[in-house]
Protein backbone atom coordinates (compact mmCIF):
# COMPACT_ATOMS: atom_id res chain seq x y z
CA UNK A 1 0.00 0.00 0.00
CA UNK A 2 0.87 3.33 -1.00
CA UNK A 3 1.08 6.31 1.08
CA UNK A 4 -2.61 7.02 2.43
CA UNK A 5 -3.50 10.78 1.60
CA UNK A 6 -2.74 11.20 -1.91
CA UNK A 7 -5.22 13.73 -4.02
CA UNK A 8 -4.68 13.98 -7.43
CA UNK A 9 -5.85 17.36 -8.92
CA UNK A 10 -6.44 16.77 -12.48
CA UNK A 11 -7.21 19.23 -15.39
CA UNK A 12 -10.33 18.29 -18.06
CA UNK A 13 -9.62 20.28 -21.35
CA UNK A 14 -13.24 19.48 -23.60
CA UNK A 15 -11.69 21.82 -26.54
CA UNK A 16 -14.16 21.61 -29.63
CA UNK A 17 -16.31 19.42 -31.71
CA UNK A 18 -16.90 15.92 -30.00
CA UNK A 19 -14.35 17.05 -27.31
CA UNK A 20 -16.93 17.99 -24.82
CA UNK A 21 -18.72 14.94 -25.57
CA UNK A 22 -16.14 12.63 -24.97
CA UNK A 23 -15.00 14.22 -21.87
CA UNK A 24 -18.04 14.15 -20.04
CA UNK A 25 -18.44 10.12 -20.62
CA UNK A 26 -14.63 9.88 -19.60
CA UNK A 27 -15.99 12.03 -16.30
CA UNK A 28 -18.58 9.75 -15.63
CA UNK A 29 -15.94 6.73 -15.68
CA UNK A 30 -13.60 8.86 -13.50
CA UNK A 31 -16.58 9.37 -10.77
CA UNK A 32 -16.81 5.92 -10.71
CA UNK A 33 -12.47 5.87 -10.20
CA UNK A 34 -12.98 8.61 -7.42
CA UNK A 35 -15.96 6.58 -5.38
CA UNK A 36 -13.58 3.48 -5.19
CA UNK A 37 -10.54 5.39 -4.79
CA UNK A 38 -11.63 7.65 -1.79
CA UNK A 39 -12.16 4.61 0.25
CA UNK A 40 -8.57 4.07 0.07
CA UNK A 41 -7.37 7.49 1.21
CA UNK A 42 -6.78 8.39 -2.35
CA UNK A 43 -8.58 11.98 -3.70
CA UNK A 44 -9.52 12.87 -7.11
CA UNK A 45 -10.26 15.98 -7.94
CA UNK A 46 -10.48 17.88 -11.97
CA UNK A 47 -11.79 21.28 -13.15
CA UNK A 48 -12.47 21.85 -16.60
CA UNK A 49 -10.89 25.09 -18.43
CA UNK A 50 -11.05 25.95 -22.13
CA UNK A 51 -9.17 25.44 -24.99
CA UNK A 52 -8.91 25.86 -28.47
CA UNK A 53 -11.82 27.28 -30.46
CA UNK A 54 -13.61 26.94 -26.97
CA UNK A 55 -10.99 29.10 -25.38
CA UNK A 56 -11.19 31.28 -28.36
CA UNK A 57 -14.61 32.17 -27.95
CA UNK A 58 -14.32 32.87 -24.60
CA UNK A 59 -11.31 34.45 -23.78
CA UNK A 60 -9.66 35.13 -27.25
CA UNK A 61 -6.94 33.19 -27.25
CA UNK A 62 -6.45 29.33 -27.95
CA UNK A 63 -4.18 28.89 -24.76
CA UNK A 64 -5.35 31.02 -22.60
CA UNK A 65 -2.78 31.74 -19.06
CA UNK A 66 -5.43 30.35 -17.10
CA UNK A 67 -5.78 27.53 -18.65
CA UNK A 68 -1.82 26.93 -19.15
CA UNK A 69 -1.24 27.83 -15.66
CA UNK A 70 -3.77 25.43 -14.14
CA UNK A 71 -2.19 22.27 -16.97
CA UNK A 72 0.79 22.80 -14.90
CA UNK A 73 -0.25 22.65 -11.71
CA UNK A 74 -1.91 19.48 -11.76
CA UNK A 75 -1.00 15.91 -12.49
CA UNK A 76 -2.05 15.51 -15.45
CA UNK A 77 -4.21 16.79 -17.88
CA UNK A 78 -6.73 14.50 -20.07
CA UNK A 79 -8.13 17.07 -23.64
CA UNK A 80 -10.46 16.01 -26.07
CA UNK A 81 -9.62 17.50 -29.25
CA UNK A 82 -9.40 20.78 -31.04
CA UNK A 83 -10.18 22.73 -34.20
CA UNK A 84 -13.15 23.41 -36.52
CA UNK A 85 -14.44 24.83 -39.85
CA UNK A 86 -15.63 27.97 -37.73
CA UNK A 87 -11.62 28.96 -36.78
CA UNK A 88 -10.06 27.77 -40.10
CA UNK A 89 -9.85 31.78 -41.52
CA UNK A 90 -7.73 32.56 -38.46
CA UNK A 91 -3.82 33.57 -38.46
CA UNK A 92 -1.42 30.16 -37.99
CA UNK A 93 -1.21 31.43 -33.68
CA UNK A 94 -4.64 32.37 -33.40
CA UNK A 95 -6.27 29.29 -34.53
CA UNK A 96 -7.48 26.08 -32.36
CA UNK A 97 -4.72 24.12 -32.82
CA UNK A 98 -1.70 26.46 -31.60
CA UNK A 99 -3.54 25.81 -28.24
CA UNK A 100 -2.94 22.41 -28.65
CA UNK A 101 0.90 22.70 -29.84
CA UNK A 102 1.70 25.57 -27.42
CA UNK A 103 0.59 23.77 -24.91
CA UNK A 104 2.43 20.07 -26.18
CA UNK A 105 5.61 22.60 -26.05
CA UNK A 106 4.42 24.17 -22.77
CA UNK A 107 4.20 20.97 -20.75
CA UNK A 108 7.44 19.48 -22.70
CA UNK A 109 5.88 16.39 -23.26
CA UNK A 110 8.13 15.34 -26.14
CA UNK A 111 7.00 11.71 -26.14
CA UNK A 112 3.88 10.36 -27.49
CA UNK A 113 2.50 7.12 -26.93
CA UNK A 114 -0.33 5.96 -28.89
CA UNK A 115 -0.80 2.14 -28.52
CA UNK A 116 -3.03 0.49 -31.62
CA UNK A 117 -4.19 -3.06 -30.71
CA UNK A 118 -7.66 -4.87 -32.07
CA UNK A 119 -10.35 -4.25 -29.13
CA UNK A 120 -11.88 -8.14 -28.62
CA UNK A 121 -14.55 -8.16 -31.19
CA UNK A 122 -13.83 -5.13 -33.13
CA UNK A 123 -11.27 -7.40 -35.25
CA UNK A 124 -14.28 -7.33 -38.22
CA UNK A 125 -13.90 -3.74 -37.98
CA UNK A 126 -10.64 -3.34 -39.68
CA UNK A 127 -10.60 -3.69 -43.23
CA UNK A 128 -7.51 -5.94 -43.29
CA UNK A 129 -7.73 -9.75 -43.67
CA UNK A 130 -7.72 -11.94 -40.05
CA UNK A 131 -4.16 -13.12 -41.43
CA UNK A 132 -2.67 -9.72 -41.54
CA UNK A 133 -3.98 -8.63 -37.94
CA UNK A 134 -3.57 -11.77 -35.76
CA UNK A 135 -1.63 -10.58 -32.96
CA UNK A 136 -1.68 -6.37 -34.07
CA UNK A 137 -0.01 -4.49 -31.05
CA UNK A 138 2.03 -1.60 -32.09
CA UNK A 139 3.16 0.76 -29.69
CA UNK A 140 3.67 3.94 -31.80
CA UNK A 141 6.03 6.33 -30.02
CA UNK A 142 6.05 9.90 -31.79
CA UNK A 143 8.17 12.89 -30.99
CA UNK A 144 5.66 16.01 -30.62
CA UNK A 145 7.79 18.76 -29.70
CA UNK A 146 10.09 19.23 -32.26
CA UNK A 147 10.38 19.15 -36.26
CA UNK A 148 8.19 20.76 -38.88
CA UNK A 149 5.48 21.38 -36.39
CA UNK A 150 7.81 24.02 -34.49
CA UNK A 151 10.96 24.52 -36.57
CA UNK A 152 11.69 28.39 -37.88
CA UNK A 153 11.78 29.88 -39.85
CA UNK A 154 8.28 29.87 -41.08
CA UNK A 155 5.67 31.98 -42.43
CA UNK A 156 4.50 33.69 -46.14
CA UNK A 157 5.43 36.23 -47.92
CA UNK A 158 4.90 37.41 -51.59
CA UNK A 159 1.88 38.48 -53.35
CA UNK A 160 -0.39 35.98 -55.73
CA UNK A 161 0.77 34.64 -58.94
CA UNK A 162 4.63 34.46 -56.44
CA UNK A 163 3.38 33.69 -53.11
CA UNK A 164 5.31 31.85 -51.31
CA UNK A 165 5.54 30.12 -48.06
CA UNK A 166 8.03 28.07 -46.16
CA UNK A 167 8.03 25.45 -43.06
CA UNK A 168 11.43 23.78 -41.60
CA UNK A 169 12.02 20.68 -40.61
CA UNK A 170 14.76 20.48 -37.77
CA UNK A 171 15.93 18.52 -34.63
CA UNK A 172 18.78 18.97 -32.31
CA UNK A 173 20.70 15.46 -31.09
CA UNK A 174 19.34 15.66 -27.93
CA UNK A 175 15.59 15.70 -28.58
CA UNK A 176 16.06 12.35 -30.97
CA UNK A 177 18.11 10.72 -28.10
CA UNK A 178 15.86 11.33 -25.44
CA UNK A 179 12.70 9.76 -27.01
CA UNK A 180 14.77 6.96 -28.44
CA UNK A 181 14.67 6.03 -24.77
CA UNK A 182 11.52 5.88 -24.16
CA UNK A 183 11.16 3.67 -27.27
CA UNK A 184 13.74 1.59 -26.05
CA UNK A 185 12.19 1.44 -22.59
CA UNK A 186 8.76 0.42 -23.72
CA UNK A 187 10.51 -2.45 -25.96
CA UNK A 188 12.24 -3.90 -22.69
CA UNK A 189 8.50 -4.34 -21.20
CA UNK A 190 7.68 -5.60 -24.66
CA UNK A 191 8.29 -7.76 -27.46
CA UNK A 192 12.18 -5.89 -27.59
CA UNK A 193 11.85 -4.97 -30.84
CA UNK A 194 12.09 -1.12 -32.07
CA UNK A 195 11.13 0.14 -35.97
CA UNK A 196 12.34 3.45 -36.13
CA UNK A 197 11.10 5.30 -39.11
CA UNK A 198 12.74 8.17 -41.36
CA UNK A 199 13.19 9.42 -44.57
CA UNK A 200 17.06 9.42 -44.69
CA UNK A 201 17.59 9.07 -48.28
CA UNK A 202 16.26 12.52 -48.71
CA UNK A 203 16.43 14.50 -45.44
CA UNK A 204 19.29 15.56 -43.30
CA UNK A 205 16.76 15.56 -40.33
CA UNK A 206 16.32 11.65 -40.92
CA UNK A 207 20.44 10.75 -41.30
CA UNK A 208 20.82 12.75 -38.19
CA UNK A 209 17.81 10.10 -36.61
CA UNK A 210 18.94 6.93 -37.50
CA UNK A 211 22.75 7.83 -36.24
CA UNK A 212 21.30 9.05 -33.39
CA UNK A 213 19.01 5.78 -32.78
CA UNK A 214 21.83 3.44 -33.96
CA UNK A 215 24.14 5.24 -31.28
CA UNK A 216 21.08 4.94 -28.79
CA UNK A 217 20.47 1.29 -29.63
CA UNK A 218 23.80 0.24 -28.19
CA UNK A 219 22.57 0.82 -24.66
CA UNK A 220 19.63 -1.25 -25.06
CA UNK A 221 21.45 -4.99 -25.89
CA UNK A 222 18.22 -6.61 -25.11
CA UNK A 223 16.25 -5.19 -28.20
CA UNK A 224 16.50 -5.46 -31.59
CA UNK A 225 16.25 -2.41 -33.53
CA UNK A 226 15.57 -2.07 -37.73
CA UNK A 227 15.22 1.12 -39.49
CA UNK A 228 12.45 1.93 -42.50
CA UNK A 229 12.26 4.23 -44.69
CA UNK A 230 8.74 5.96 -44.01
CA UNK A 231 6.77 5.41 -47.39
CA UNK A 232 7.91 1.99 -47.37
CA UNK A 233 6.57 1.83 -43.72
CA UNK A 234 3.34 3.54 -45.05
CA UNK A 235 3.04 0.29 -47.07
CA UNK A 236 4.56 -1.60 -44.61
CA UNK A 237 1.54 -1.05 -41.88
CA UNK A 238 -1.03 -2.03 -44.29
CA UNK A 239 0.37 -5.13 -45.37
CA UNK A 240 1.79 -6.67 -42.16
CA UNK A 241 0.67 -4.42 -39.49
CA UNK A 242 1.22 -7.63 -36.83
CA UNK A 243 5.55 -7.67 -37.63
CA UNK A 244 5.91 -4.81 -35.76
CA UNK A 245 6.34 -3.77 -31.86
CA UNK A 246 7.42 -0.57 -30.67
CA UNK A 247 7.54 2.13 -33.71
CA UNK A 248 9.76 5.19 -32.92
CA UNK A 249 9.61 8.53 -35.11
CA UNK A 250 9.74 12.23 -35.47
CA UNK A 251 6.42 14.24 -35.33
CA UNK A 252 4.80 14.53 -38.64
CA UNK A 253 5.57 11.32 -40.01
CA UNK A 254 4.23 10.14 -36.77
CA UNK A 255 1.33 12.49 -36.83
CA UNK A 256 0.66 10.53 -40.17
CA UNK A 257 1.52 7.01 -39.18
CA UNK A 258 -1.18 6.98 -36.44
CA UNK A 259 -3.85 7.81 -38.37
CA UNK A 260 -3.10 5.23 -40.52
CA UNK A 261 -3.19 2.83 -37.64
CA UNK A 262 -6.60 3.85 -36.33
CA UNK A 263 -7.51 2.94 -40.48
CA UNK A 264 -6.07 -0.46 -39.68
CA UNK A 265 -7.52 -1.09 -36.38
CA UNK A 266 -10.75 0.18 -37.90
CA UNK A 267 -11.34 2.96 -36.01
CA UNK A 268 -9.93 6.42 -34.79
CA UNK A 269 -12.67 6.51 -32.43
CA UNK A 270 -11.31 3.78 -30.17
CA UNK A 271 -7.64 5.43 -30.33
CA UNK A 272 -5.52 6.79 -26.60
CA UNK A 273 -2.40 8.46 -26.47
CA UNK A 274 -0.46 9.43 -23.74
CA UNK A 275 2.24 12.54 -23.73
CA UNK A 276 4.83 12.12 -21.42
CA UNK A 277 7.84 14.26 -20.93
CA UNK A 278 10.72 13.84 -17.89
CA UNK A 279 9.09 15.68 -15.10
CA UNK A 280 5.83 17.33 -14.63
CA UNK A 281 1.99 16.83 -15.77
CA UNK A 282 1.29 14.08 -18.83
CA UNK A 283 -1.04 15.14 -21.17
CA UNK A 284 -3.29 12.71 -22.34
CA UNK A 285 -6.04 12.85 -25.38
CA UNK A 286 -7.78 10.78 -27.74
CA UNK A 287 -6.22 10.49 -31.39
CA UNK A 288 -9.29 11.26 -33.32
CA UNK A 289 -10.00 15.15 -33.66
CA UNK A 290 -12.89 17.19 -33.65
CA UNK A 291 -15.29 15.58 -35.88
CA UNK A 292 -16.90 18.76 -36.46
CA UNK A 293 -19.85 16.32 -38.78
CA UNK A 294 -20.99 14.31 -35.82
CA UNK A 295 -20.35 16.75 -33.09
CA UNK A 296 -23.58 17.48 -30.41
CA UNK A 297 -24.81 14.47 -31.90
CA UNK A 298 -23.80 12.11 -28.81
CA UNK A 299 -22.77 10.19 -31.72
CA UNK A 300 -19.04 9.78 -30.80
CA UNK A 301 -17.01 7.32 -29.75
CA UNK A 302 -16.09 7.93 -25.94
CA UNK A 303 -13.27 4.90 -25.92
CA UNK A 304 -10.57 6.82 -27.17
CA UNK A 305 -11.01 9.59 -24.06
CA UNK A 306 -11.58 6.94 -21.67
CA UNK A 307 -9.17 4.69 -23.27
CA UNK A 308 -6.62 7.55 -22.48
CA UNK A 309 -8.24 8.06 -18.90
CA UNK A 310 -6.39 4.53 -18.49
CA UNK A 311 -3.06 5.64 -19.70
CA UNK A 312 -3.42 8.65 -17.66
CA UNK A 313 -4.09 6.37 -14.66
CA UNK A 314 -1.02 4.57 -15.63
CA UNK A 315 1.60 6.60 -16.21
CA UNK A 316 0.49 9.77 -14.19
CA UNK A 317 -0.78 8.36 -11.14
CA UNK A 318 0.52 5.09 -10.55
CA UNK A 319 -2.25 3.24 -10.59
CA UNK A 320 -1.96 0.39 -12.86
CA UNK A 321 -4.50 -1.72 -11.11
CA UNK A 322 -6.96 0.80 -12.04
CA UNK A 323 -5.63 1.53 -15.44
CA UNK A 324 -6.21 -2.40 -16.00
CA UNK A 325 -9.57 -2.16 -14.49
CA UNK A 326 -10.92 0.40 -16.53
CA UNK A 327 -9.61 -1.41 -19.54
CA UNK A 328 -11.43 -4.17 -18.67
CA UNK A 329 -14.30 -2.28 -18.43
CA UNK A 330 -14.05 -1.33 -22.03
CA UNK A 331 -13.54 -5.09 -22.84
CA UNK A 332 -16.61 -6.22 -21.14
CA UNK A 333 -19.17 -3.46 -22.78
CA UNK A 334 -17.90 -4.49 -26.30
CA UNK A 335 -18.38 -8.24 -24.76
CA UNK A 336 -22.25 -7.44 -24.17
CA UNK A 337 -21.92 -6.10 -27.79
CA UNK A 338 -22.69 -2.49 -27.04
CA UNK A 339 -20.92 -0.47 -29.51
CA UNK A 340 -21.18 3.09 -30.64
CA UNK A 341 -21.76 3.88 -34.34
CA UNK A 342 -18.74 4.36 -36.17
CA UNK A 343 -18.09 0.34 -34.91
CA UNK A 344 -20.67 -1.02 -36.13
CA UNK A 345 -23.16 -1.07 -38.24
CA UNK A 346 -25.83 -2.31 -35.80
CA UNK A 347 -25.58 -6.50 -37.78
CA UNK A 348 -24.85 -9.27 -35.69
CA UNK A 349 -26.52 -8.85 -32.03
CA UNK A 350 -24.83 -5.60 -31.67
CA UNK A 351 -26.59 -2.77 -30.11
CA UNK A 352 -25.72 0.82 -31.11
CA UNK A 353 -25.56 3.27 -28.27
CA UNK A 354 -24.92 6.68 -27.53
CA UNK A 355 -21.77 8.54 -26.34
CA UNK A 356 -23.21 9.30 -22.83
CA UNK A 357 -25.23 5.66 -22.60
CA UNK A 358 -21.37 4.19 -23.60
CA UNK A 359 -20.04 6.27 -20.65
CA UNK A 360 -22.33 5.01 -18.27
CA UNK A 361 -21.95 1.39 -19.94
CA UNK A 362 -18.55 1.57 -18.79
CA UNK A 363 -18.69 3.27 -15.45
CA UNK A 364 -20.98 0.35 -14.71
CA UNK A 365 -18.52 -2.22 -15.55
CA UNK A 366 -15.65 -0.48 -13.58
CA UNK A 367 -17.78 -0.19 -10.52
CA UNK A 368 -18.50 -4.48 -11.18
CA UNK A 369 -14.70 -4.54 -12.08
CA UNK A 370 -13.32 -2.66 -8.58
CA UNK A 371 -16.20 -4.19 -6.43
CA UNK A 372 -14.41 -7.50 -7.06
CA UNK A 373 -11.01 -6.67 -6.74
CA UNK A 374 -8.36 -5.86 -4.12
CA UNK A 375 -7.22 -2.40 -3.09
CA UNK A 376 -6.81 -0.03 -5.84
CA UNK A 377 -3.56 1.41 -4.66
CA UNK A 378 -1.47 -1.88 -4.51
CA UNK A 379 1.57 -1.86 -6.08
CA UNK A 380 1.72 -5.12 -8.11
CA UNK A 381 -1.97 -7.42 -8.81
C1 LIG B 1 -3.01 14.82 -33.53
C2 LIG B 1 -3.67 15.95 -34.25
C3 LIG B 1 -2.88 17.23 -34.00
C4 LIG B 1 -1.47 17.02 -34.55
C5 LIG B 1 -3.51 18.52 -34.57
C6 LIG B 1 -4.91 18.72 -34.06
C7 LIG B 1 -2.66 19.72 -34.29
O1 LIG B 1 -3.80 15.67 -35.60
O2 LIG B 1 -2.87 14.89 -32.29
O3 LIG B 1 -2.62 13.84 -34.18
O4 LIG B 1 -1.25 17.22 -35.75
O5 LIG B 1 -0.59 16.65 -33.77
MN1 LIG C 1 -3.18 13.64 -36.16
Amino acid sequence: MKDQSETHQLVLLPGDGIGPEVIKAAETVMRTAREYLHREGIELSWEAKPIGGAAIEEAGKPLPEETLSAAQAAKAVLLGAVGGPQWDRLAPHERPEAGLLGLRRALSVYANLRPAALLPGLEGQSPLRPSAIQGLDVLLVRELTGGVYFGEPRGRSGESPSRSAIDTMAYEEGEIRRVAHVAFRSAQRRQGRVTSVDKRNVLETSRLWREVVEDVAKEYPDVTVEHQLVDSMAMLLVLKPHMFDVVLTENMFGDILSDELGGVVGSLGVMASASLGDDGPGLYEPVHGSAPDIAGKDMANPLGAILSLAMLAEHSLDLPLLARSIEGAVKEVLRQGLRTKDISDGSQGEKVIGTREMGERVADALAQNLHSRQALNATYF
